[in-house]
């Protein structure tokens, strides 16, 4: 979430919408209580926005019997083995044993005392405090840990708005595709860190994308993380506050990146102001609108806006990619060293210098250049 106490505020315009600062957090705040968290919290900003989260979802009814003489166990409980159906019900009688001799939760933790501290934990599972053998036969099962279904579709047999994410969208997450499944990231009874996650968002993320080698869906290889964030100091915003579910759904997406919002997926683009969704849902839209201003972006030559000029074209408009780093820069400004250009991704140096008055960009896209922004300016430049 972002952090407002740690926003900087630029002396003449915050590059983050003022609605943004307020809104962002206490909505967020206002999912996170009421929702089914990381499941709406994580969820696709549009989609959240709209509606008031996702449902709750429905408990359902689990066949529980023991599996008939003829099916072959995986898993067979203890206490069942022992043939002694009294350890739970009212009867000794295999054909008839009858009603239980407790509440079921209360029967699991008489033996399995460790889980009185585990369903303590800060967040827990609404669907192991309602009932064990949610998830759990309490006599045997055909897979291992006596479940009643494998993993993933066990989760999304509940949680159908989650399941439309990961089964519909465009662009699904290997995450989810993994061995392990939502095991990845969250603990099936309860967790010390909000929404039954296993680590901190950020920490989660990392944990799988802070090492080399990791290849998106069609074998291009993605970012170290760990490399990128150390080795380039100026992180973006959100990612100084640790929010990578600011702009990504880690269970699935419609948009390129598994992006919250649309954002285009080229160097060049038509202009339309709906492409840069994500960014324009922080930041203010108008920046790119006016030829000429001397508040509505810092990156002007005078009046001149030089956002309008190398964005907002009819048709080969360059994407904020070519010149800026969404996560970490070492420019200031997130400003990239090098821009991927041309269908085999070469990498072209920006040269780009910053000066008290704005800046310059060498030999790279066009000979050197330089903007003054000082000139018309009220306030000097921020930072
Ligand atoms: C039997 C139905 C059911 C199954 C199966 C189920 N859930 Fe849930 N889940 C629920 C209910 C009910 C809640 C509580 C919703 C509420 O209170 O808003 C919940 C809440 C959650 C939350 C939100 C917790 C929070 O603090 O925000 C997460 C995350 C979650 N489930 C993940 C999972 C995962 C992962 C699995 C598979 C291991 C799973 N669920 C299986 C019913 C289920
Ligand atoms: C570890 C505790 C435990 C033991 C031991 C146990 N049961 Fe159960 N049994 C349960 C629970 C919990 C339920 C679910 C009750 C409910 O849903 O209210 C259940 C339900 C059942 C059901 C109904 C299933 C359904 O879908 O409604 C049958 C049949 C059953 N048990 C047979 C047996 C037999 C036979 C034995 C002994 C060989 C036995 N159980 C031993 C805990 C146990
Ligand atoms: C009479 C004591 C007793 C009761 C009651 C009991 N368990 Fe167990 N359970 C055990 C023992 C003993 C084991 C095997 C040793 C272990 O893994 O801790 C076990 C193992 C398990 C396992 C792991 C199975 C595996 O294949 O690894 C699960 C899951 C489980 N129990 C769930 C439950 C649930 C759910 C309930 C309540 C319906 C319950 N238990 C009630 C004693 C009990
Ligand atoms: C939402 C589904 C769900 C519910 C509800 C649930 N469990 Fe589990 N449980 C799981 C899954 C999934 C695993 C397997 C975890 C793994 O493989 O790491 C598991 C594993 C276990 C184990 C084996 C742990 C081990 O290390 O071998 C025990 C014991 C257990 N659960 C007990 C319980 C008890 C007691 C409750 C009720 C308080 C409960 N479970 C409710 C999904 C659930
Ligand atoms: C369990 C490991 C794991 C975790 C945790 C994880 N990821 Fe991933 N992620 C992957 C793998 C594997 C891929 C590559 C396969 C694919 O395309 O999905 C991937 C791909 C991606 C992609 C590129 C998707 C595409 O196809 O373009 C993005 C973006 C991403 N992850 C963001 C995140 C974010 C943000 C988090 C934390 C909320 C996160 N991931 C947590 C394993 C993980
Ligand atoms: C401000 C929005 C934003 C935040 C916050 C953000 N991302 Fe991204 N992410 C993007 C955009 C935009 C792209 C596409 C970049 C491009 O193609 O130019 C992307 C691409 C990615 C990719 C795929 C491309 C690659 O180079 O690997 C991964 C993986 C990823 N992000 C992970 C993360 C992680 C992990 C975090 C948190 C540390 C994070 N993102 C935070 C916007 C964001
Ligand atoms: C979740 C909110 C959020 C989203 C989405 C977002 N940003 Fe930001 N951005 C911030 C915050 C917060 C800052 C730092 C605040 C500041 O310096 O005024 C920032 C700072 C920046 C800066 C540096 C401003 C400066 O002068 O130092 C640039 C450039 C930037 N963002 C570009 C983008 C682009 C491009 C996108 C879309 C891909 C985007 N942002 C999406 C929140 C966001
Ligand atoms: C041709 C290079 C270029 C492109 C393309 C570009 N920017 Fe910038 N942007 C800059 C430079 C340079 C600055 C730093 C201006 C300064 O403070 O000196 C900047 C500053 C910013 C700021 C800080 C506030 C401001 O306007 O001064 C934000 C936010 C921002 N850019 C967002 C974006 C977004 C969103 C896109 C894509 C729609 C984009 N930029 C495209 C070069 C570019």
């Amino acid at each position: 979430m972002l952090n407002i106490d740690n926003l900087e505020k630029p002396a003449q315009s915050s590059s983050v919408r003022a609605d943004r600062l307020a809104w962002g957090g206490l909505t967020r705040l206002i999912l996170m209580g009421l929702s089914l968290g990381a499941c709406c919290w994580l969820a696709s900003a549009a989609e959240t926005k709209k509606s008031e989260g996702p449902p709750v979802p429905k408990l359902k009814k689990n066949n529980l019997a023991p599996l008939a003489s003829g099916e072959k166990a995986v898993a067979s409980h203890a206490p069942f083995e022992g043939g002694d159906c009294s350890i739970c019900h009212q009867s000794k009688e295999v054909q008839n044993p009858g009603p239980l001799t407790a509440p079921v939760n209360e029967q699991c933790l008489g033996c399995h005392e460790e889980f009185t501290g585990i369903m303590a934990r800060k967040s827990s599972h609404g669907a192991a405090q309602a009932s064990c053998v949610n998830c759990h036969n309490p006599h045997n099962a055909k897979l291992p840990k006596l479940l009643v279904e494998e993993v993933g579709t066990l989760c999304l047999s509940c949680h159908e708005s989650i399941k439309t994410l990961v089964t519909q969208s465009k662009v699904k997450h290997g995450a989810i595709d993994t061995e392990g499944k939502s095991l990845n990231c969250h603990n099936p009874h309860a967790a010390n860190v909000e929404h039954l996650l296993v680590r901190l968002p950020f920490d989660l993320c990392i944990n799988c994308h802070g090492q080399d080698g990791v290849k998106d869906g069609e074998g291009k290889p993605l970012t170290n993380f760990k490399t990128l964030l150390a080795e380039n100091p100026e992180h973006h915003g959100p990612v100084a506050s640790k929010d990578c579910s600011a702009c990504h759904n880690p269970h699935g997406s419609d948009h390129f990146r598994l992006l919250s919002l649309d954002y285009p997926s080229q160097f060049y683009s038509p202009y339309d102001p709906k492409l840069y969704a994500l960014c324009f849902d922080c930041h203010e839209a108008t920046m790119l609108t006016t030829p000429e201003t001397a508040t509505l972006t810092q990156f002007r030559d005078g009046k001149r806006n030089l956002h309008y000029l190398h964005v907002n074209k009819a048709d080969r408009g360059r994407t904020c990619r070519a010149c800026h780093e969404v996560h970490a820069s070492k420019q200031p400004h997130q400003i990239r060293d090098a821009v991927p250009y041309g269908s085999k991704g070469w990498l072209l140096k920006i040269n780009y210098s910053p000066t008290p008055t704005g800046g310059s960009c060498a030999k790279t896209c066009h000979a050197t250049r330089s903007y003054n922004n000082s000139a018309v300016a009220e306030p000097a430049s921020k930072k």
